[in-house]
């Protein structure tokens, strides 16, 4: 038996506060739902990672002076399960976030075709720490979601903005690293919008562009996703150099376009290839393939049209039918549970 239905047993000591009954499948979106149970293991200054375990999803306790609040010391993974049609559970790539899990909230997997079960892995400096300093004890906990379309859009086309003041990383930072405080970064390109950090407008936040920060001419990553950029039968997007992350769903598309007969080049891609594109998709865990459908630069809009390009489409299809185990899966990206 595996120990992932082991553990579905102790459903009775839930304690979160979403009901499973209320929830409504056809109607997923990216917030946050409760589930029953969270992975926690700590860390002690000079030791290991020992004795991790599955505890009810709650919430934790934290010093005031702990490294992750005071000093943003913390790291994220993303990444999904689907439920298959014989009712077994795929993850998609888990070693390619170095982490081993065991299954303990397979009722959350939405139903087929409705959606996923996102799983959040966070590494933070829990212990106490007044000076810069790197924390004294670490905490490592998994907790997950169920999860539908991260836009509201749907799979419908997104609209970006491109940022050429603000900048999400820079050379020698940590841009190539999920730590918590990139994704901080974002507010303030709304913020500075709108004058006040009080009145962020969420849309903006999820669809600002960047650009790298020296020239301001070479595309970054959109705020939640790499970008990818099509023109003929050519795909292109930012090479990995330190300030844009390196996306394993981005990483999956190059994969999947080259086995398509793409050509996909990863290099430095001018903004200004932006306006003669064919098509301009977004990837991303959270995302998935996300078409976008008009990018707006220096108040000028280039538009690919409402629908998802036939490019897009086709690298979604593909995609996706992999992670639900509806083709073969010859890389052996999905682990069965
Ligand atoms: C993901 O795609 O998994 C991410 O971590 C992005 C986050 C903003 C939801």
């Amino acid at each position: 038996a595996s120990p992932a239905r082991g553990y579905a047993t102790l459903s009775d000591t839930y304690s979160g506060t979403s009901e499973l009954a209320d929830i409504e499948w056809d109607n997923l979106g990216f917030g946050f739902l409760s589930t029953d149970y969270m992975y926690v293991m700590k860390c002690p200054q000079g030791g290991k990672f020992s004795n991790g375990e599955l505890q009810c999803f709650g919430n934790i306790e934290l010093s005031p002076s702990a490294g992750v609040l005071n000093y943003g010391q913390g790291l994220f993974e993303g990444l999904k399960a689907y439920r298959k049609e014989d009712g077994n559970i795929l993850l998609f790539r888990p070693e390619e976030n170095a982490m081993r899990m065991r299954m303990a909230n397979r009722r959350w997997v939405p139903p087929t075709g409705k959606g996923s079960l996102y799983i959040r892995p966070l590494l933070m400096g829990s212990g106490a720490v007044l000076g810069l300093a790197p924390a004294p004890e670490y905490t490592f906990l998994i907790y997950v979601s169920p999860v539908g379309n991260y836009f509201k859009e749907g799979v419908a086309p997104i609209n970006l903005i491109v940022e050429h003041e603000l900048h999400r990383a820079t050379p020698g930072g940590t841009g190539g690293v999920k730590t918590i405080g990139n994704y901080a970064a974002n507010y303030s390109a709304d913020a500075c919008s709108e004058g006040t950090i009080g009145l962020l407008r969420p849309k903006a936040i999820l669809t600002v562009l960047y650009l790298d920060c020296i020239h301001k001419r070479y595309l970054e990553e959109v705020s939640s996703c790499n970008i990818f950029v099509v023109k003929d039968k050519m795909i292109a997007t930012p090479a990995i150099k330190g300030t844009i992350l390196p996306g394993i769903t981005r990483k999956s598309i190059i994969d999947v376009a080259q086995s398509q007969g793409f050509q996909v080049e990863e290099r430095q891609v001018l903004v200004d290839e932006l306006l003669d594109a064919d098509e301009v998709f977004c990837t991303g865990t959270a995302v998935v393939v996300s078409p976008v459908g008009s990018v707006t630069y220096l108040g000028k809009r280039v538009s690919y049209g409402d629908g998802i390009g036939v490019v897009s489409q086709q690298l979604y299809s593909v995609l996706t039918k992999l992670q639900m185990g509806l083709i073969e899966d010859k890389m052996e990206w999905t682990v069965e549970l």
